[in-house]
């Protein structure tokens, strides 16, 4: 089908919708369910408003507050806020006093939607929803010539990605993940060479090259706002051994350069998650290790009926991974791929997996243990030029990514 024909269902056939009937309501668990999504769908859109304005870390700080105090503390037009109040109110997420015509958010609930909160902040999450009505234009033109949307596309994807992991990454990274592998804190305190691959803002980096001031950070990713995000919070924190490189995940470029490596929601979007895991595999040093953090979910549909966030995760996926593993020429993996092909692809890229394990604070992630297959060093050579780095425990290049010129004597094999 051409691109005027398929934009032409754009445009709604109105003599479609005239069948008799039409207008008359029946009432079933199914339509009663549907006007439930559609309620529960559009007040999500208000989740998230009222967490980017500000409104809900406004109201936690008063007991119960009219529009025009609540509009005051939050620095906003009071119309608006009134709205929201009314939808929020309607929505049952705030008690409303008709009486004093005033609007109070319970304890319980600031308790999941303000800072305040820190990781417990649902709230963050629905801005997701508006990035993705704001391109459902393009994607509905996706479903018609199946091209991709690149990640340009997706306003704020970043910041919100940054913005999810952030609080998470404050209270579990060091306490709770990290000694998901064995042994490796204390291999950190004795000073390693770490990458993280598709790093986003780079806190994760940050937060470890903080901790682990023996041990040498490089983060890489093809978004120059998030790399410049990274560079920021490292030099706020002072933080001399860490580096941010534009570099491409499929072309790392790197041959065992690496003790340990990780990829935090990286490889699902990738257009070539096999040359990714193979190049990962490749930049690590023997008895090195690979945290993959991905969905966790199972690759059989079926098996994922029953997951609480599945049909939501796989909306995010349609919307966003797909489009924009097609946009690169990949095939689309999609961020539910799961735990079958998971294991497949590390194994085809020679990545042993050691271990799978869940922290019940993240119930959507699995974290891959894996260490490198050394006889996946017989595999063919990737097609990208490598470099050589220097062995492990040498800090004259602390960064085996930065220089893609270096010489062998800078570079002994
Ligand atoms: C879902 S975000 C995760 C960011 C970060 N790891 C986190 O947990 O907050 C995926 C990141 O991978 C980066 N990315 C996507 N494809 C990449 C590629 N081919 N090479 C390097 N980075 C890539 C994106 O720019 C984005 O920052």
């Amino acid at each position: 089908m051409g691109t005027s024909e398929a934009t032409s269902w754009l445009v709604p056939d109105l003599d479609s919708v005239t069948a008799p009937g039409h207008w008359v309501m029946t009432s079933s668990p199914f339509a009663d369910r549907l006007i439930d999504l559609s309620n529960s769908g559009l007040l999500a859109l208000m989740v998230s408003i009222g967490h980017r304005t500000g409104l809900f870390d406004a109201m936690a700080t008063v007991s119960a507050a009219t529009s025009s105090e609540i509009a005051d503390r939050a620095g906003l037009n009071e119309r608006y806020v009134r709205e929201w109040l009314a939808a929020m109110t309607t929505g049952r997420m705030v008690d409303h006093d008709p009486r004093e015509m005033t609007f109070t958010l319970p304890a319980e609930h600031a308790a999941h939607l303000t800072r305040a909160a820190g990781a417990g902040n649902s709230a963050v999450g629905f801005q997701l929803l508006g990035m993705l009505a704001a391109v459902e234009d393009q994607v509905v033109d996706c479903f018609w010539r199946g091209v991709g949307l690149p990640s340009s596309e997706f306003s704020r994807f970043q910041a919100i990605c940054a913005e999810l992991s952030w609080a998470a990454l404050d209270a579990g990274l060091l306490e709770a993940v990290l000694p998901l592998v064995p042994g490796l804190s204390q291999r950190l305190h004795g000073g390693i060479d770490v990458a993280d691959v598709g790093c986003g803002w780079g806190h994760a980096l940050n937060l470890m090259a903080e901790a682990f001031p023996a041990s040498r950070f490089v983060g890489c990713d093809v978004s120059d706002e998030a790399l410049a995000a990274g560079r920021t919070e490292a030099e706020r924190k002072g933080l001399g051994n860490v580096q941010f490189e534009r570099r491409d995940a499929s072309a790392i470029g790197v041959t065992e350069g690496f003790d340990f490596i990780t990829s935090f929601g990286v490889v699902h979007d990738q257009a070539r998650p096999d040359l990714v895991l193979r190049g990962i595999a490749r930049a690590m040093r023997p008895g090195g290790t690979y945290l993959c953090v991905e969905i966790g979910a199972s690759s059989t549909l079926a098996d994922n009926v029953g997951l609480p966030w599945a049909a939501g995760m796989y909306t995010l996926s349609c919307m966003h991974c797909i489009p924009v593993s097609l946009a690169s020429g990949g095939t689309g993996l999609g961020a539910m791929w799961g735990d079958q092909l998971a294991r497949q692809l590390f194994a085809e890229a020679g990545l042993l997996v050691q271990d799978v394990k869940q922290l019940p604070p993240d119930p959507f992630n699995n974290y891959y243990i894996a260490t490198k297959d050394r006889s996946s060093d017989d595999q063919p050579e990737l097609q990208q030029p490598e470099l050589q780095v220097q062995p492990a425990g040498s800090r004259q290049h602390p960064n085996p990514m930065a220089d893609n010129s270096a010489t062998q004597e800078e570079y002994p094999e």
